[in-house]
């Protein structure tokens, strides 16, 4: 699938029973691999980042097996030396099982090569080749010095009592350091040179260290002290908790879109740093209620902007970088350096999609500064092949604006299935789609339907009159679809509540006319018109709701739309419909000559390749022949009610 469109959103409020931790899920496979005895691990995140980590093991010699279809897992442990001893790795772009890896494998005796996509080979790794060095590893880089790919041979150990590591370009080379210190069976002081940064993802490894029987002892965050001799051994059984970053999409939507929105898998007993996301919703404004494994997250009012440091939530604050947009006044995210070298330069991907939906974005070296638009812009998103990226602008579209989201499958390196369970709490504005053919009412009872609800209205087939009107006023022939469709693109039309303007003109009543109607039927005939028309019908659907007829509103334009009908009437009542209605606008009509104008339109737009006229297979039928406007208005009432209770 190369985009995914997402409707205009009025609100969020729903459960959302999170998937794994990719952070806890990535580590416990580690150290159950490296372990002494067998663990069960249960829900094991499902994603591309935890398939890559388990298809390395495999090909290391790790044995393990998946318990049916569950997200259970059995992992036999090698107790710390990997039988296969020469591999080829290819690890994707998945960053926690690269580093640690790395490491690991650096200090055992194999011959390795570790490899990534394009965008792996970007991303630094050279301070943990620096660090491992200094403990006897044999690295070697592949390509550019400082980055993958790498070739590991068997480490030269010796006995040091010390190494050091930077901190200030990703947690994950301390994680992998001391993830893998335990392997020499020395002990091992690592201290940390600059600011560490992303510290809750250290605390989680030396919490799993530790659930895996080896304790290090830190101080403060700049020394970690490793005693000797200490080796894995399986805890026999570990749960993996929700994914707190995950997490992070629908609390915020629980903010932006009324909420309550409660997830489930992470709570105030978690393990992972990104749970402290909720407080900077509350910071923003929104009421936060937290168990030991729940969070939910409403709001009442208007969040505001903030100004804090993310440097301990960094994966989290992409999120509020876009919850932002709903924010009263500015937020500014610091200290989030980090982004520059995440799946993507996070800091300028995030200014560039931030812009396209109206935002005002100052990029700074390691800041990020938000300003809302006024009003929000559709906008499609491009995603950098970075899962976080995807998921936080779904987001957008609860500012009631529709977001194509480009290459959504992206998601799947930490949630497959997001967009469904996105789906699930989220409410779509409302379509009600009535289509059918000519002169069967349909126009009449649309307007009345979206009266009675309070919602927009729309008269696609107006878009397609307007068109013809205008190719007729600038003498563009009926043939020329390039044209056509130019002008369809770029129609300036106003629609008011009384009257439809073209180039500021009242055309309400040229428009009906049956020599407009006819040429829109033939135009409406050319893909390239009604692919122009598109994004135009789309604008038009905004909260609270939309009524709208045409012939393909259910089939094409609103597929989601939850009220479709197929309104229609015998071709003689519908003559007789429209005889009158030109009689009582002054115009001179024939019966006859209507009865076979409507049957030739009919035929026409009923047998034309793009969206034909037909009653969709999920369209209710209305025969309004022998029915009043009022109870035709009332059927579709009551259709579209049956659904809300439903
Ligand atoms: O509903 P109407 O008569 O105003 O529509 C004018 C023409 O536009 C009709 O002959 C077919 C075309 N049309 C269409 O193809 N698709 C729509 N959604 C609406 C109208």
């Amino acid at each position: 699938m190369d985009f995914l469109d997402l409707p205009p959103l009025n609100g969020a409020h729903g459960t959302v029973k999170l998937p794994g931790s990719k952070s806890i899920s990535n580590r416990v496979l580690l150290l159950s691999a490296l372990a002494q005895g067998t663990t069960l691990v249960k829900d094991l995140l499902d994603s591309d980042d935890t398939q890559v980590m388990l298809a390395a093991l495999t090909q290391l010699g790790v044995q393990w097996t998946r318990q049916g279809d569950t997200q259970d897992y059995s992992i036999e442990g090698v107790a710390g030396a990997f039988p296969v001893k020469q591999a080829t790795l290819f690890l994707g772009n998945a960053g926690t099982a690269f580093r640690s890896l790395t490491a690991a494998l650096a200090l055992s005796d194999g011959d390795y090569t570790l490899s990534g996509v394009a965008r792996m080979h970007e991303r630094p790794i050279g301070d943990l080749v620096d660090a491992l060095r200094q403990m006897g590893a044999q690295i070697d880089y592949l390509g550019t010095p400082g980055y993958p790919p790498l070739h590991i041979r068997p480490a030269q150990p010796h006995a040091v009592g010390e190494i050091s590591v930077r901190g200030d370009v990703s947690s994950q080379f301390l994680t992998g350091l001391l993830l893998s210190a335990p392997l020499t069976g020395r002990a091992l002081t690592v201290r940390v040179a600059g600011e560490l940064i992303s510290k809750p993802y250290i605390e989680i490894t030396l919490n799993l260290m530790r659930r895996y029987g080896v304790l290090v002892e830190r101080t403060d965050w700049s020394s970690f002290n490793l005693a000797a001799g200490q080796v894995y051994r399986s805890p026999a059984e570990i749960y993996v908790e929700g994914d707190a970053s995950s997490a992070s999409y629908f609390l915020a939507a629980g903010a932006i879109g009324g909420g309550p929105v409660r997830v489930e898998g992470v709570g105030s007993a978690s393990i992972q740093g990104d749970i402290r996301f909720a407080e900077a919703l509350q910071l923003m404004g929104a009421q936060v209620e937290m168990g030991d494994n729940w969070v939910s997250v409403s709001s009442s009012v208007r969040l505001h902007g903030i100004d804090a440091d993310f440097n301990h939530i960094p994966d989290a604050a992409m999120t509020i970088a876009v919850a932002a947009l709903f924010a009263e006044g500015s937020t500014t995210l610091r200290n989030i350096g980090s982004w520059r070298v995440k799946e993507t330069d996070r800091i300028h991907a995030m200014a560039t999609e931030l812009r396209k939906v109206g935002a005002t974005v100052e990029e700074g070296a390691d800041s990020l500064r938000v300003t809302p638009p006024a009003q929000l812009q559709a906008a499609t998103i491009d995603t950098y092949d970075d899962h976080r990226m995807a998921m936080c602008f779904s987001l957008v579209a609860l500012g009631g604006v529709g977001i194509r989201i480009n290459d959504p499958q992206c998601v799947n390196k930490t949630f497959p299935g997001y967009f469904d369970v996105f789906a699930q709490i989220t409410q779509a504005v409302p379509v009600i789609a009535i289509d059918g053919p000519s002169a069967s009412g349909k126009g009449t009872v649309a307007g009345r339907v979206a009266e009675a609800l309070g919602f927009h209205y729309l008269d696609s087939g107006a878009l397609y009159r307007l068109t013809a009107l205008a190719a007729a006023r600038h003498s563009v022939a009926l043939e020329d679809e390039a044209a056509l469709a130019a002008l369809a693109l770029n129609l300036n039309v106003a629609f008011a509540a009384d009257k439809i303007c073209l180039e500021s003109e009242d055309v309400s009543d040229a428009l009906r006319t049956e020599a407009v109607g006819n040429a829109a039927s033939i135009i409406a005939a050319l893909p390239a018109v009604r692919a122009a028309l598109l994004a135009r019908q789309h604008a038009f659907r905004q909260a609270p709701g939309l009524v709208t007829d045409g012939r393909d509103m259910g089939s094409v334009v609103f597929p989601d739309a939850v009220t479709k009908v197929f309104l229609t009437a015998s071709a003689e009542a519908r003559a007789e419909r429209r005889y009158k209605q030109l009689k009582e606008k002054g115009f001179s009509a024939n019966l006859e000559n209507l009865l076979d104008e409507l049957r030739e339109r009919d035929a026409r737009d009923a047998a034309r390749s793009v969206a034909p006229l037909q009653q969709g297979a999920d369209a209710s039928l209305l025969d309004t022949t022998h029915l009043s406007i009022d109870q035709a208005v009332n059927a579709v009432l009551g259709e579209y009610k049956a659904k809300q209770i439903a």
